[in-house]
């Protein structure tokens, strides 16, 4: 058996069962590339900084870019006795270019390399389900564009309430999405933090430059854990938190501490993912009823439905169930994370391994849920004849009604309860609101006039409506181009 790096203190060998059970290759290969970008970042300080020669920082760089190669290409074999990513590429760094690799390792640790890579691969995951995030919206703002004029009846309690436009509905989960992207991008900000140099906990006596290497990484700044002169910045190395012992407050500042214990930077993030989830489960839901028979407002094309095996008639929206399904998984991987750091002390405890499978599969799993969303989007006709014959059923006008006597200046309560009225007199006779005629209106409440027909029906409900970011068309078309122009539509 090949020795460990860290084996020098070792008389034996581990069990296979341990090796097996502590690895991590088998999923933490997908950090290779952020683990070498930080490798190269941290040869070329640790040159600079004296602590390597050029010549020996050239050597690694070059094995490094060797290496980045032959991942690629799948010429790479990955070695579980080598337990990581970090501990594959710096032993086969040593395979290939021999004694120079040994100084690559010098003032840093797998601790800080590890979340590192991890908050270099968050980032740009962030950047791509961000992008995602955009592909949605443009679907969805060219589906309201599609339908512009389109009137559906508006829920609440699964009721009928009003009637708004298909677009105005639409673009409230673009505006949905947009507060996703947001979080997203707010979590970018306060991950976009250097811990490499925070060693293993401590930090080092060695002459490190921790600014050089966040700046090569693309980072904003070296995270800290406390800088004494600045009562502000209680962040750094650990984290610095104060801790109840004996019933007194001590403040721990130990710098360099809270850049490996910090894991708030993926709980951040998948709690972000998850509330995308639960936003494209709702659009699931929603297409996935209106699809029914029973609503038969929306036609998904033949290319995102899929059938049954024994019944042959069937066509189901299966991919808007799944994306509602695999929602669970997101929100899974978030409370897996967040059991996982619960019970931790500070700095890094080996559990904290156990992160990366539920980051990936969170990233992989909402990704797909977005695409296949937009595809679905993209790949959907509405049922307009349908939609038309179902949008005199329960009264959607009614709220139009009590506000036309609010115009003719009825207290709101009282119109409310005349409109009751009117509506129980259609209810018992099994006809709308418009077919109640002036006398029996007036009969109700002497306020009625024959303008009341104006606002009758969902078309003048429709065209009643004026506040801002209301249903009413002008409004909604307002909104539609604000996306347009916000998404670069064309
Ligand atoms: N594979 C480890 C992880 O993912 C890397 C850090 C290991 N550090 C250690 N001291 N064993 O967390």
């Amino acid at each position: 058996k090949e020795a460990k790096l860290w084996g020098g203190r070792f008389e034996e060998s581990t069990t296979d069962a341990v090796e097996k059970f502590t690895e991590s290759i088998s999923f933490d290969k997908a950090l290779y590339k952020h683990d070498i970008m930080g490798s190269r970042a941290h040869a070329s300080m640790l040159a600079r900084q004296g602590l390597i020669t050029d010549d020996d920082r050239d050597k690694i760089l070059k094995g490094l870019d060797e290496i980045g190669g032959r991942i690629e290409r799948g010429e790479f074999a990955w070695r579980t006795d080598r337990e990581d990513v970090h501990m594959n590429i710096e032993a086969a760094l040593t395979d290939l270019v021999g004694e120079p690799a040994k100084k690559l390792h010098t003032a840093r640790s797998r601790n800080d390399q590890v979340c590192t890579d991890f908050r270099l691969w968050c980032r740009d995951a962030i950047d791509a389900i961000v992008l995602r995030i955009k592909h949605l919206q443009v679907a969805l703002v060219n589906l309201a564009l599609k339908n512009e004029g389109l009137i559906v009846p508006g829920y609440t309690h699964l009721q009928r309430a009003q009637p708004v436009l298909l677009a105005h509905l639409l673009l409230a989960y673009v505006e949905q999405l947009e507060r996703d992207a947001g979080r997203l991008l707010d979590c970018r900000v306060r991950m976009n933090f250097c811990p490499l140099g925070a060693c293993a906990l401590a930090g080092t006596g060695l002459p490190i430059d921790r600014f050089m290497t966040s700046e090569a990484l693309g980072f904003s700044a070296p995270m800290r854990n406390r800088d004494t002169t600045d009562n502000d910045s209680l962040l750094v190395a650990l984290d610095t938190e104060p801790l109840i012992f004996m019933n007194r407050v001590v403040l721990f500042y130990l710098l360099t501490h809270n850049a490996l214990s910090d894991r708030d930077f993926v709980l951040e993030f998948l709690s972000a993912n998850s509330i995308t989830a639960i936003h494209l489960s709702r659009l699931g839901e929603e297409w996935v009823l209106w699809a029914s028979e029973e609503f038969g407002f929306l036609i998904p094309s033949d290319s995102v439905s899929t059938g049954s095996s024994i019944m042959p008639q069937k066509k189901n929206p299966d991919p808007m169930e799944l994306v509602r399904g695999k929602s669970a998984r997101v929100i899974g991987d978030l409370v897996s994370l967040l059991v996982l750091c619960k019970g931790l002390p500070h700095a890094y405890n080996r559990d904290l391994q156990e992160d990366k499978e539920p980051v990936f599969d969170s990233v992989k799993t909402i990704m797909g849920m977005l695409e296949v969303s937009a595809e679905f989007a993209e790949n959907v006709t509405f049922n307009q004849e349908r939609i038309r014959n179902a949008l005199p059923a329960g009264h959607l006008d009614a709220t139009t009604l009590a506000d036309y006597l609010v115009k003719k200046e009825i207290p709101f309560r009282t119109s409310h309860d005349i409109v009751g009225r009117a509506v129980a007199l259609c209810v018992s006779r099994n006809c709308l609101l418009q077919d109640l005629s002036l006398d029996e209106l007036r009969s109700i409440s002497v306020t009625f006039d024959k303008d009341v027909y104006e606002f009758l029906g969902v078309e003048n409900a429709i065209k009643n409506f004026s506040s801002y970011g209301s249903t009413g068309s002008e409004c909604v078309s307002n909104q539609l181009d604000y996306w347009v122009t916000k998404l670069d539509i064309s």
